[in-house]
């Protein structure tokens, strides 16, 4: 659905990255973790196209939604610099969610985080926290402490979090990758279901630990998006479903794939 939706909280919360609420209890109502909104940045046709973000919270009683994104061109510029009150038109909730309803809450997850692609972790934490899972790991990663997301954005839903920063000016020094075979160990809640979220080489090591060890595991893949609706085919990846390689788009087939579907242009 295409709605207008006010701003009613809008701030920075790191280096060059925002936090940003909208009251919209429509999408609210409906969206899912690991969807997306398409939001016009700016008036009229500068910039022409919306920009994908991914919910990083879900509130569906108080009707509002949250987004995490990083100032990175002009249409983000424009977008930070929207006051509280503001409206802004937005389109969603769009593409697939995380498929969560078949996991029993004595199950463990473990969800992976990197850099700006770390929020739906957030949304999906709540979820899981609110199915009963008792233990919900985030391991958060980024380039170093200043792009780093605020760790009580995931702590608040009840999560555990353990950081990784490349250059060791946060928790452990390494990619947040390196943090993964030691939480999937089992231990109590036995072998836990693994989510991850962030850039590709990260996806790929994530994917590719979980299927060398037999662990499910959910990919949401980024994508440079154009229409976000399905229209343009500029999202396009291939997939192998049934055996046989299936050309997808990220924004309506995706952008949440399992970990053995993605094949990866080398
Ligand atoms: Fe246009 Fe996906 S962004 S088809």
């Amino acid at each position: 659905m295409q709605v207008h939706a006010p701003i009613i909280e809008h701030r920075r919360i790191a280096d060059d990255i925002f936090l940003l609420t909208l009251s919209v209890p429509d999408i609210a109502g409906s969206a899912e973790p690991g969807q997306f909104i398409h939001i016009k940045c700016g008036s009229s046709f500068d910039p022409l196209l919306r920009r994908p973000f991914s919910l990083s919270m879900i509130d569906k009683e108080a009707g509002n939604i949250s987004v995490i994104y990083e100032v990175r061109g002009r249409g983000t510029k424009i977008l930070s610099t929207c006051p509280v009150g503001q409206t802004l038109d937005i389109m969603g909730p769009l593409g697939s969610s995380f498929s969560i309803s078949h996991i029993s809450p004595q199950s463990g997850a473990v969800l992976v985080g990197g850099g700006i692609g770390a929020p739906p972790m957030a949304s999906l934490a709540q979820a899981l926290i609110g199915k009963g899972l008792k233990r919900v790991t985030v391991l958060l990663g980024a380039a170093s402490k200043e792009k780093l997301l605020p760790e009580e954005i995931f702590t608040r839903t009840g999560a555990e979090v353990l950081i990784a920063t490349d250059d060791g000016s946060a928790g452990y020094q390494g990619f947040v990758t390196e943090l993964l075979p030691s939480q999937v160990s089992g231990g109590e809640v036995g072998t836990p279901v693994v989510f991850a979220c962030g850039p590709e080489g990260m996806l790929k090591a994530v994917g590719s630990f979980c299927l060398s060890n037999g662990i499910p595991c959910q990919l949401s893949l980024e994508s440079v998006m154009a229409c976000g609706v399905g229209a343009c085919q500029g999202c396009v990846c291939r997939v192998l479903r049934r055996g046989s390689v299936e050309y997808v788009r990220v924004c309506t087939e995706g952008p949440v794939f399992d970990a053995g579907e993605v094949i990866w242009d080398d």
